[in-house]
């Protein structure tokens, strides 16, 4: 076979289709969130990052880097191991009790990432509890999909947020049989949030464990950073609450929490958890530093919620079609792959604006959009920026139109 063809064939398809995906090589810059160096063949220059997952700065917040310097001063570079030969940190288990508490949970498992959580957590459940059938929403990230996928247990796709559609598959299994619900709080593309409480009253009538995603909402909702559920009063509900160390809190790795005998059996079935090296000790003392400031902190997520607000009246006022939802998520809807790489190549090289096209199939084909995600830290000269280079970017495309017809 010739192997480089059949690579390079695969490749051209994605151009064809306007969807292949280009980095962009950034440099970020501590204490300048939401700037960066945005490096190119032609040269360096500062560029405004919208899109970042970093939601509320916090990688660059005094706090969590002064833990992290700390605990590279007392520990080194790498944990050493894996968790169970030599690789368990006094940090891993201090992370792990301040993500036990804030979710309310008896314990909690980190992982390398939240990807790795959500794949090795449900892969586990679904293959070792005996005949389990996983209910899993359609909207789910790939990373739960391939965990129940790996798992090789019977699956149900329940119609997005939807308790009914659940209710009624859940109604088609025998009573006795082991079932998993799992589903996300916000869902980041769309930025639409979850009827969890309707959910559980379902998986409850039905004898069924909740395993709730809480990637886009941990640090951001609830009165300690809890999330959904903690702001919904809702934690105690779930059997497993799952979040990511890499967004809000602005570090990296991922975790579940839930009751210790959960946690116990992950940890001793999991093979996404046994068998690599642990976290650095460092990342695992900023990603605590992180937690505990926002347990302690609202003034990020108040600031948080404003500017999102203020993004979105701009927009709209502007007439920029966004898609409406209750989270901090602003979809910018262009439903065309070429013309949102397009923008987005535009608004980088002319406008010194940074945000990534989303194409299928991280989104639906039809739906491609400009995912904007505002940060406390994005000023009103930021978002009059922002406002005013897509207006005229939506201007010269409607003439575009204009003229072709
Ligand atoms: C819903 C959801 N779950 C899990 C993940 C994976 O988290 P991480 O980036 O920490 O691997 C993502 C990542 O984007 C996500 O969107």
């Amino acid at each position: 076979m010739d192997y480089e063809a059949f690579f390079g064939s695969a490749i051209a398809g994605l151009h064809r289709e306007g969807r292949y995906r280009v980095f962009t090589d950034l440099e970020r810059q501590a204490g300048r969130f939401p700037y960066a160096t945005h490096h190119s063949p032609g040269g360096e220059r500062e560029v405004t990052v919208w899109c970042s997952n970093d939601y509320l700065g916090m990688g660059q917040h005094p706090e969590v880097l002064r833990a992290m310097h700390e605990a590279i001063e007392r520990c080194g570079a790498g944990a050493g191991g894996t968790r169970n030969i030599s690789g368990t940190n006094h940090y891993h288990v201090l992370l792990e009790r301040e993500l036990a508490d804030l979710h309310g949970k008896e314990a909690a498992l980190i992982f390398s990432s939240g990807y790795v959580s959500n794949w090795a957590a449900l892969g586990t459940l679904a293959s070792k509890l005996p005949g389990c059938v996983v209910f899993s929403d359609e909207g789910n990230h790939a990373s739960m999909i391939e965990g129940i996928r790996s798992s090789r247990a019977e699956r149900q796709i329940f119609r997005h947020n939807d308790p009914e559609d659940l209710n009624r598959k859940l109604g088609l299994i025998e009573p006795g049989r082991a079932k998993l619900v799992a589903f996300e709080s916000v869902y980041s593309m769309d930025g639409d949030i979850a009827p969890i409480d309707e959910i559980c009253d379902v998986a409850e009538a039905h004898g069924a464990l909740t395993y709730l995603d809480e990637v886009h909402a941990v640090g951001l909702y609830g009165a300690r950073g809890g999330g959904i559920s903690e702001r919904m009063g809702l934690a105690h509900r779930l059997d497993v609450i799952e979040g990511t160390l890499g967004k809000a809190f602005a570090v990296h790795g991922g975790y579940i929490t839930g009751s210790d005998q959960l946690c116990d059996f992950v940890r001793s079935f999991a093979s996404g958890f046994i068998f690599t090296t642990s976290l650095p000790p460092a990342v695992a003392a900023g990603a605590a530093a992180s937690i505990r400031h926002l347990k302690e902190s609202s003034l990020e997520r108040a600031r948080h919620q404003e500017r999102v607000a203020r993004v979105r009246q701009a927009l709209d006022a502007a007439g920029i079609p966004t898609l409406a939802n209750q989270s901090h998520i602003v979809p910018v809807m262009v439903c065309d792959p070429v013309l949102c790489k397009a923008i987005s190549d535009t608004l980088l090289d002319e406008f010194g604006i940074y945000v990534q096209p989303i194409n299928y199939p991280t989104v639906p084909r039809g739906t491609e959009r400009l995912r904007i995600t505002p940060s406390p830290l994005h000023s009103n000269a930021d978002i009059d920026h922002l406002v005013e280079a897509l207006s005229t970017i939506w201007r010269r495309i409607g003439l575009r139109r204009a003229a072709a017809e």
